[in-house]
C-alpha cells in the first residue's frame, strides 16, 4: 500500500477507523470522510501519533458534488488505490411489516445505495490499475430474520452493487468487493449507529443487547463474532495482491452462519 490514497467514507466510525488504523499501518495515506470533524480528528491523530499519514474532510456523503470533487484532490496526489464505503446510517430493525411503514422500510434502502452510488461514481474514474472499491454488508443479504425487511432488502442490494460494479471496473483493472459481516460487539462499544438499532431490535425480543448478541454468537458455527481487527484486516486483504483476482465478490465473516 506504499504511499497508495485510501479514502474511507464514514472514516470516523467503529469500522471504517479500524480499516483505516490497518489501511496506514500498511503504508497507505488515509482519506478519512464523515460529517463530524471531532470524530474525523481523533481518528487523524491517532494514526498520526503512530506513525501514519491521515486527512480529514468533513463532507455529508450525500453531497454528490462535494464528494465527487473531494476524490478528485485526492486523485491529483497519486490516483486512488481503494474506496471504502463504511458508512453508518440508523433506521429502524425489529418491527414486522404490520409495523413497519413505507417510509421506514424505504429510509435504508434510499441512504445506502445513494450513499454506494455517490462514493463509486467519485472514486471510479480515479482509482488506480489495481485499485479496489470495498462495501460492507451483513448476513441478512442472503438469510431471513424477522424484522429486517428493510436492512436485509439494503443488504441484498449492497452486495448486488458491488456484483454489478465489478463489471463497469474491470475494463481498467480495477474491483469491487463486499466484506459481508457479522455483528460486531465492539462496535456497539465503540459508539457505532448500530448500539441505537441492535437497542431497538433487542427490545423488540425482550432481551438486553449482550444477550441478543449473545445468542448471535451462539447461532454462528464457529460460535463467535467477529472483531473490528478482522474486519479491517479482511479490508487490507482485499486491497492486496493476494486478492488481484477478486472481484464481483462477497468476503464472508459470518462465522460460517450464510
Ligand atoms: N457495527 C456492526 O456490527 C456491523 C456489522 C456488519 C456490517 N456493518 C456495516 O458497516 C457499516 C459501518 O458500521 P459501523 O458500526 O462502523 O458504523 P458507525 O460506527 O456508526 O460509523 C458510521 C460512520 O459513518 C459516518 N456517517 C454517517 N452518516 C454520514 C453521512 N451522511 N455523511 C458522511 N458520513 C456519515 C459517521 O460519521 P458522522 O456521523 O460524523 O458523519 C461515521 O464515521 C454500516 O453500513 C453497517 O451496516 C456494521
Amino acid at each position: 500500500m506504499q504511499g497508495g490514497n485510501v479514502i474511507i467514507y464514514g472514516g470516523s466510525g467503529a469500522i471504517g477507523a479500524a480499516s483505516a488504523r490497518a489501511f496506514a499501518r500498511a503504508g497507505a495515506s488515509v482519506h478519512l470522510v464523515g460529517r463530524t470533524p471531532r470524530k474525523l480528528h481523533a481518528v487523524a491523530g491517532a494514526i498520526i501519533r503512530e506513525g501514519g499519514d491521515a486527512h480529514t474532510a468533513a463532507l455529508d456523503i450525500f453531497d454528490g458534488e462535494a464528494i465527487r470533487q473531494h476524490a478528485e484532490t485526492v486523485a491529483a496526489r497519486g490516483g486512488i488505490a481503494v474506496g471504502m464505503v463504511a458508512i453508518g446510517v440508523g433506521h429502524v430493525q425489529g418491527r414486522a411489516i404490520a409495523d413497519l411503514s413505507l417510509d421506514e422500510f424505504e429510509a435504508p434502502i434510499t441512504a445506502y445505495m445513494r450513499a454506494h452510488f455517490i462514493a463509486a461514481k467519485a472514486v471510479a474514474p480515479h482509482l488506480s490499475a489495481d485499485g479496489v472499491f470495498i462495501a460492507l454488508s451483513t448476513q441478512a443479504a442472503t438469510l431471513a430474520f424477522p424484522g429486517m425487511l428493510g436492512f436485509g432488502t439494503t443488504c441484498a442490494a449492497i452486495e448486488g452493487f458491488i456484483r454489478h460494479l465489478s463489471r463497469d471496473l474491470a475494463p481498467r483493472g480495477a474491483r469491487a468487493v463486499c466484506i459481508r459481516c457479522d455483528a460486531i460487539p465492539e462496535a456497539v462499544e465503540a459508539g457505532s449507529h448500530s448500539a441505537e438499532v441492535f437497542a431497538a431490535a433487542a427490545r423488540a425480543q425482550g432481551v438486553s443487547v449482550s444477550a441478543m448478541l449473545a445468542d448471535a454468537a451462539r447461532a454462528t458455527p464457529l460460535q463467535r463474532l467477529p472483531t473490528l481487527t478482522e474486519a479491517a484486516a479482511c479490508a487490507v486483504f482485499a486491497a492486496s495482491p493476494a486478492a488481484k483476482t477478486m472481484t464481483g465478490a462477497v468476503i464472508n465473516l459470518t462465522g460460517g452462519v450464510s
